[in-house]
């Protein structure tokens, strides 16, 4: 694997790569990484033949109220698993090469930023689309992966690249899970043994509101029964969010629209950790 730190020099390696027929595939992450950065990289590997990852834990995400120092950085573990999945070439980047001095450029994705995880970290969305569109410009891909989990990012960086014409593909890869349903993320690491325990409500609640959903009850009804659910499962999570919306233009859905699913989003907080999950449903 090659590990390239700058713009000048990640830039050359992949121009010989297209040079010599090579199509590009790219994984951005913030690292600390787990099961479902592998599977984005081995859906990279099977559709296109150089696999590229960022590592870049972009401050532009995250509020001053938010986890940037705190967050995970275990950079020799994380290319120790990149080399096992014979990943072609690690781009890590430090805040100067993607942010020089005196950057003022910024992306803004409209009305589907405003809601769930845009109302809860306001400027959340514009740092993610901005390094997206950074990262997309620096590596030029054929086709960008990014995980479902991550349900309102994936909707806000294909409205981007649909909207501002990047030539690149987007493909978004099933949520990987733990045995026991809890869907993998960086964060789950700041759950203490009580709490990864009580983290599986969120898998939970959404497992009880699909089958009430596919069982025919009304969409009011589905969230109300959630609701009721997580509240009697839980000790000390406080829910944020579980509605039922448009997964790609993430506006509230009130009932199933022909062939089109629908998705039910749950946010929540447990100790340290604000954790999310979703499900996309099909009309039975
Ligand atoms: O999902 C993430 O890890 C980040 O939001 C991303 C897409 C790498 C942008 O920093």
């Amino acid at each position: 694997m090659e590990i390239v730190k700058s713009v000048l020099e990640v830039r050359r390696v992949i121009a010989a790569a297209r040079k010599s027929g090579k199509t590009i595939g790219f994984i951005p992450t913030m690292g600390a990484l787990h099961e479902g950065h592998l599977s984005l990289i081995r859906a990279s590997k099977k559709k296109t033949s150089l696999a590229v990852v960022s590592i870049y834990v972009n401050p532009t995400q995250f509020a001053p109220s938010e986890d940037l120092e705190k967050y995970p950085r275990p950079i020799e573990k994380d290319i120790a698993l990149l080399e096992k999945e014979n990943t072609d070439v690690l781009f890590l980047p430090s805040n100067d090469e993607i942010y020089p001095k005196g950057f003022s450029t910024f992306v803004t994705v409209g009305d589907i930023t405003e809601g769930f995880e845009g109302l809860l970290r306001p400027t959340h969305f514009r740092g993610v689309a901005t390094v997206v569109a950074s990262l997309f410009n620096i590596i030029q891909p054929d086709v960008a992966f990014f995980g479902q989990k991550d349900l309102q990012q994936a909707a806000v960086i294909k409205r981007m690249v649909r909207d501002l014409h990047f030539p690149v593909q987007i493909e978004i890869c099933k949520t990987v899970r733990e045995g026991d349903g809890l869907a993998m993320s960086s964060r789950n690491r700041y759950l203490d043994l009580q709490e990864r325990e009580e983290a599986l409500i969120l898998s939970q609640t959404l497992l009880n509101a699909q089958d009430n959903l596919q069982s025919g009850l009304s969409f009011a009804d589905v969230k109300l029964k959630g609701a009721k659910f997580f509240d009697k499962l839980k000790k000390k999570a406080i829910l944020e969010y579980l509605d039922i919306i448009n997964p790609e233009t993430f506006q509230l859905a009130d009932s199933f629209k022909a062939k089109e699913d629908v998705a039910i989003i749950i946010a929540a907080r447990i100790g340290e950790a604000r954790l999310i999950d979703n499900v996309l449903v099909s009309k039975k």
